[in-house]
């Protein structure tokens, strides 16, 4: 069953560039289980076409008060009372701060006036128009009455420039809307529990200029922050150099350097958590001295000396408290079993999630992951091939159960 089953999403989309990514979140929120119907601007209509969504979401689209050509009267009440959830994706400068202001002057606007349900925004523009006073003051409106705003990272932008105002991923746009809809049982072993998440790689610097680190992009951590907070936990991430937009609802730490976390981890650890997941791909060893300039090149051999990392999991294990739970991941090549088992074992964990470089589509960078869970007490579930995501579902009702054991 996914996360969306039987839910109605009422999808606005309007006019910007971002519009073509509307698509992809249309299919997304369809494949979890959701009855979708698309509300569009005319503008929208000249980035995307309404043929497209209205194949996606397997319903007509709305773009006009009445039909044309039979005079159909399409109501923007009946579609707010309809709805459990409005979402305007992407939500432009334009519409943002018209609804704002209470204008209402196309049917997106006019549903939104008049939408009983909860309404979610994933604005997207350019940086300074989203770093505009009006814009701010717009979304500042808008979150005050309770419009759920999502966070629009920054990146490249159509317009060449570089900064915030990007749309929102759809993967992160659906997630946000499954945890909105999850079911928080107060029962739920997670449920107000604190949870420490690592994620990404560590970056140890040779000189200024160049660095050791690994391929990890945070992903799997993100996911697992994601699927933390469905179950009503409050997450901190502690994370390394990541390009990914970032789990809305975590609070975030960012280091740099394996030290770094390492400080970073002691400092959250010793504020009390429940849970701890160690899913960073920390750099074991670092240059012993980085060099303050850039290192010339003279066409001879050069060596640079590495010293080990700490090991952050094995550090914290060692000042383990009782009652919190630790989980670490295990990033194997070979001997799979017997090194994620005494990883298991050395670092005093309670769970050790392994997943094998030699499985296609596991490990680094994709979006999908195959893993063993094996815990301390020798339970053992094997995780097939599947996005990260939901990987990342069934390692935390692993957890779960063993919070509840
Ligand atoms: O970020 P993605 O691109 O989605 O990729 C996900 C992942 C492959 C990075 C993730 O699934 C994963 O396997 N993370 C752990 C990678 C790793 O460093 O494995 P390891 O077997 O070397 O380390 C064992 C455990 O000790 C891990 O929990 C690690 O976080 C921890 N460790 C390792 C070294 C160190 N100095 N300190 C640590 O805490």
């Amino acid at each position: 069953m996914g996360g969306l089953e039987n839910k109605r999403i009422l999808l606005g989309v309007t006019g910007g560039i971002a519009a073509y990514k509307a698509a992809v979140l249309c299919r997304l929120l369809v494949k979890e289980g959701a009855q979708v119907k698309v509300v569009m601007t005319e503008t929208a209509k000249k980035f995307i076409t309404p043929l497209t969504m209205a194949t996606i979401s397997k319903s007509p689209v709305l773009v006009d008060f009445f039909n044309p050509e039979n005079g159909e009267w399409h109501s923007h009440i009946s579609l707010g009372m309809w709805a459990d959830c409005f979402l305007i994706a992407p939500a432009t400068a334009n519409t943002l701060t018209k609804m704002a202001a209470g204008i209402a002057d196309n049917l997106l606007l006019t549903t939104y006036l008049s939408a009983r349900c909860p309404v979610v925004v994933a604005p997207a523009m350019d940086v300074d128009m989203f770093r505009h006073p009006a814009v701010r003051s717009a979304l500042d409106t808008l979150g005050q009455r309770g419009v759920k705003i999502l966070e629009s990272p920054a990146g490249e932008l159509a317009s060449g420039l570089s900064g915030e105002g990007r749309m929102a991923e759809p993967e992160n746009i659906a997630a946000t809307l499954i945890g909105m809809f999850a079911p928080v049982a107060e029962s739920c072993a997670l449920a107000g529990k604190k949870v420490l998440v690592t994620a990404g790689p560590t970056v140890e610097k040779i000189d200024p200029v160049r660095y050791v680190s690994n391929h990890s992009t945070g992903k799997m951590g993100f996911a697992l922050a994601e699927a933390f907070m469905d179950k009503g936990a409050s997450v901190t991430v502690v994370c390394g150099p990541v390009s990914l937009p970032f789990p809305d609802g975590a609070r975030r730490v960012d280091v740099v350097s394996a030290l770094e976390m390492y400080e970073s981890v002691l400092k959250e650890y010793r504020t009390g958590y429940d849970v701890v997941v160690f899913c960073a791909a920390v750099a074991d060893y670092r240059p012993k001295e980085a060099a303050s300039s850039k290192i010339k090149r003279d066409g001879r051999p050069i060596t640079i000396e590495m010293v080990p990392n700490p090991d952050i999991a094995a550090a914290v294990g060692e000042i383990k408290r009782p009652g919190t739970r630790h989980v670490g991941f295990a990033l194997e090549t070979d001997s799979e079993m017997k090194n994620a088992s005494s990883k298991l074992a050395g670092k005093n964990l309670d769970m050790i999630v392994m997943n094998s470089l030699r499985v296609p589509g596991a490990g680094f960078g994709t979006d999908t992951n195959a893993v063993t869970i094996i815990s301390a007490d020798g339970h053992q579930v094997d995780i097939p091939l599947e996005s990260k995501r939901e990987v990342a579902r069934e390692i935390v009702t692993e957890i779960e159960t063993m919070l509840d054991a």
